[in-house]
């Protein structure tokens, strides 16, 4: 007779050391579970997620109490038919096609750019602290128009937001702090948005004050929460992503050279990295009815955490789904920035990640220029740093070796 494992708890150290092993044991023996420490039903098979994110019944108003106290108002992922479609067709013109391209594409080559040229000549980097959480909040900082004198505070007021949102332990400092880092936001950004009113440039806060879909435009306070919402869904995401992708090809040096001399392989990297090694490893949802899923049904109203790391390794859905492979033929790359994608790193369905085509600018960008600028780049200490976090997750540190420095 085989012994079931015990239940993983998804707040043990255990599981913040390397949820994997905990997720494999979800995934085959408890699909769904009600979790005691975080109140909700952990769904952990691809299925089950993939029905989460498409079907309507599965609200967002989790993000009423999530979001909604640190942004200081109400912003597109708590928001559902109607309202969503109308809000999120505000913001989603400026995060693709042309205005991505031709507007925003010099911004992000600029400011890697920028970052690199800062470390280039030294023997090392800690490229998480110098420039994948530098990288992403400067271009956005870029993107609406803002003081660039103004980095370092946005720097501070993006690990204030984030850190409540990942407060999954409720500690009252960190809600205090996120809650006062909005707030000091808002301050800040009122006064540029009545100045945007008045004289509109081409900037994105310029576009936000200015656009308007079926006679309905945004407030100053839709767009300062809204700027709030690109701080921590833009910034955090990104800047794990490209520090993971980094440090995943790195680990695999036959995948590196193959990027290294291919570099339209690239968004292949980051795709399975985002499939292995999601920057965001859970979302909540809660179902507006009862609703059966594998291993039982969740009561309406309950609270439901989507495990995507769990997901993107459910071996129903990838053949060796624990092996890093930028060639897998069940993941195309083609597909992994839109809503059509096989992972669920980006969500699925209505609320699909709007800056998936940002996200996926800045990382070409980023990688492209760490591998021109360095021909020789490697682990400091030749071994591939681990992750750390539970609601996002991705290296703490990733020390490089920079060799000799090209251009
Ligand atoms: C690798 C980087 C990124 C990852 C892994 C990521 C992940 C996600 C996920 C999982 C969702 C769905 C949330 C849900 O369904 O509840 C989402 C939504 C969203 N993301 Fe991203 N994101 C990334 C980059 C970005 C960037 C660069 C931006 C913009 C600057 C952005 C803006 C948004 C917004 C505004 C939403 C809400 C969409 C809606 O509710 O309709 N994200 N993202």
């Amino acid at each position: 007779m085989t012994s079931i494992p015990q239940a993983p708890d998804i707040l043990s150290p255990e599981f913040a050391t390397d949820p994997y092993p905990a997720y494999r044991v979800l995934r085959e023996h408890y699909p769904l579970l009600h979790h005691e420490g975080t109140g909700s039903y952990l769904i952990s098979r691809y299925e089950d997620v993939e029905r989460a994110f498409r079907e309507p019944v599965f609200t967002s108003d989790n993000y009423d109490w999530q979001l909604e106290p640190v942004h200081g108002g109400r912003t597109l992922p708590q928001m559902s038919g109607r309202e969503h479609a109308v809000r999120r067709a505000l913001v989603a013109p400026a995060f693709r096609g042309r205005e991505l391209r031709e507007t925003f594409l010099p911004i992000i080559e600029r400011n890697a750019r920028e970052l690199i040229d800062a470390f280039r000549g030294a023997e090392e980097v800690e490229l998480v602290g110098q420039f994948a959480t530098r990288f992403p909040i400067n271009v956005i900082v870029d993107m609406l128009g803002l003081d660039r004198a103004d980095h370092d505070r946005f720097h501070g007021w993006y690990t204030a937001v984030i850190g409540f949102i990942a407060n999954l332990a409720q500690d009252p400092g960190v809600a205090a702090d996120g809650r006062r880092a909005g707030e000091e936001l808002a301050a800040y950004l009122h006064p540029v948005i009545r100045q945007r009113r008045a004289a509109p440039g081409d900037d994105l806060l310029s576009r936000l004050c200015t656009a308007e879909v079926e006679g309905i435009g945004m407030t100053d306070q839709d767009i300062t929460a809204f700027v709030s919402l690109l701080l921590s869904a833009g910034g955090e995401t990104t800047d794990k992503a490209i520090a993971l992708t980094v440090r995943n090809l790195l680990a695999h040096p036959d995948q590196l050279a193959a990027v290294r001399a291919d570099r339209s392989l690239i968004p292949a990297a980051f795709a399975e990295t985002l499939r292995h090694t999601p920057p965001i490893q859970m979302i909540m949802r809660q179902p507006a009815a009862d609703v059966t899923l594998s291993g039982g049904t969740v009561p309406a109203g309950a609270t439901v955490t989507c495990l995507i790391g769990a997901a993107n390794r459910d071996p129903r859905r990838y053949a060796r789904p624990d092996t890093f492979d930028v060639f897998r033929p069940d993941l195309t790359p083609a597909n992994a920035f839109s809503a059509a994608a096989q992972h669920v790193a980006f969500g699925l369905g209505r609320h699909f990640c709007v800056g998936a085509l940002l996200a996926k600018a800045e990382v070409e960008t980023g990688v492209n220029q760490l591998l021109d600028s360095f021909p020789d780049l490697g682990f400091a200490d030749d071994t591939a740093p681990a992750d750390a976090g539970v609601f996002t997750r991705g290296p703490r540190q990733l020390r490089l070796r920079l060799g000799s420095a090209r251009g």
